[in-house]
């Protein structure tokens, strides 16, 4: 049947987050291990495999797709996937298909993107100190990304810049990339830290910001006007009114979003996870490949739906022992 994705909680489920790779080539320490092992190549869905596994989420009425990774650029021959997946936004089946990247590709990719019907990227961006940015990311090089947002920018793409609020290490360039970003005419979105991965890493215990405090110390600075509207995704925007740019406010500890939650996750090998903060998935590539027809997979991802968990745990208190997720941010791209 072509009855709509709902959840037992009443959500429909109408976006898709793919991760196409694991891999990255960065090592944001609050996303990934230093020594984090990668899958085997073998194990990963192939392109083609993807397009059919996004291909029937949108038969099931997915209308946003945001590709993930890992980063998804290092995915070989990605545009092939892109390229292909663009039907879907032609027929007007897609509303928006779309990718969160850390931007050291871009300069390579901007202009196909733009040509494959991508109108905006989501840039991860933590800190625009050259020094700093090194750290954060292990090795990243802050001119490659910077050049990258340039190529995007003249390629027509919209970009969103994500910071993740730490404290002690970008609350001292709150005001710097909010102009920063208003200066290039950017959103900026803040991520509250989330307890996933090395869960011994006791620095991100430390390093947990609330953005209740990272709001309040904006409003000294600028006048924030909530705005009602909503991109689709997780975060709730503000308006300054010196600068016109949007803030945008992500914050799964200090106000849980999930009761609007319309999204689920599909891994480079085939596994739909349910909730970001949650460990229940279901695996989709026995079904896919079980047969040439669809039907089989339809049944799988019904089925998954109808278990999706009413929402995460997270926590940094350490009093609940389900406050923490082992699995790392990078399996599912966020
Ligand atoms: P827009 O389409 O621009 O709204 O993007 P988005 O916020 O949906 O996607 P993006 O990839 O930029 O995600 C930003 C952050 O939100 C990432 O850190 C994600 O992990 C986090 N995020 C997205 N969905 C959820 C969710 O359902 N739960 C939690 N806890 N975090 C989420
Ligand atoms: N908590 C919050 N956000 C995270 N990201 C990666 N790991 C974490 C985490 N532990 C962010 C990245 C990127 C997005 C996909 O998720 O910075 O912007
Ligand atoms: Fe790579 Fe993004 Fe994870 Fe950083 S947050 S390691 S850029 S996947």
């Amino acid at each position: 049947t072509n009855a709509p994705l709902i959840d037992p909680f009443q959500r429909a489920i109408t976006y898709l987050r793919v991760s196409v790779t694991d891999r990255c080539d960065f090592r944001c320490v609050y996303c990934m291990s230093e020594n984090m092992t990668f899958l085997p190549k073998k194990e990963l869905l192939t392109l083609e495999e993807l397009d059919r596994m996004c291909s029937t989420f949108v038969g099931l009425g997915v209308r946003k797709l945001r590709i993930t990774g890992g980063e998804p650029l290092v995915r070989r021959d990605i545009m092939t996937f892109f390229n292909s997946m663009s039907r879907h936004l032609d027929s007007g089946a897609l509303d928006e298909m779309t990718l969160t990247t850390n931007g050291s590709q871009l300069h390579r990719f901007a202009d196909d993107l733009y040509a494959a019907g991508v109108r905006r990227v989501n840039i991860s961006l933590d800190t625009i100190n050259e020094t700093k940015f090194a750290e954060i990311t292990r090795w990243g090089r802050l001119p490659q990304v910077l050049k990258g947002i340039d190529a995007a920018q003249k390629a027509g793409l919209r970009v969103k810049i994500n910071a993740v609020a730490l404290k002690g290490f970008n609350e001292d360039e709150l005001f710097d990339l909010t102009e920063w970003c208003a200066a290039r005419d950017m959103d900026l979105t803040w991520i509250e830290v989330m307890p996933m991965g090395d869960l011994g890493n006791e620095d991100r215990v430390d390093q947990y910001w609330s953005l209740n405090d990272l709001r309040a110390r904006l409003a000294e600075r600028y006048t924030l006007t909530d705005l009602a509207e909503r991109s689709g995704g997780p975060a709730r925007y503000v308006r300054l009114e010196e600068t016109g740019q949007k803030i945008g406010f992500i914050t799964p500890l200090t106000h849980n979003f999930c009761e609007s939650c319309n999204r689920v996750r599909l891994t480079c090998t085939g596994q739909l996870y349910m909730c970001l903060g949650q460990e229940d998935m279901a695996d989709l590539r026995a079904p896919l490949r079980m047969s040439e027809g669809n039907q089989p997979l339809e049944e799988a991802i019904r089925n998954a739906i109808a278990a999706k968990p009413k929402g995460h745990d997270f926590d940094y208190s350490r009093q609940k022992p389900d406050g923490q997720m082992p699995r790392h941010m990078s399996h599912t791209g966020g």
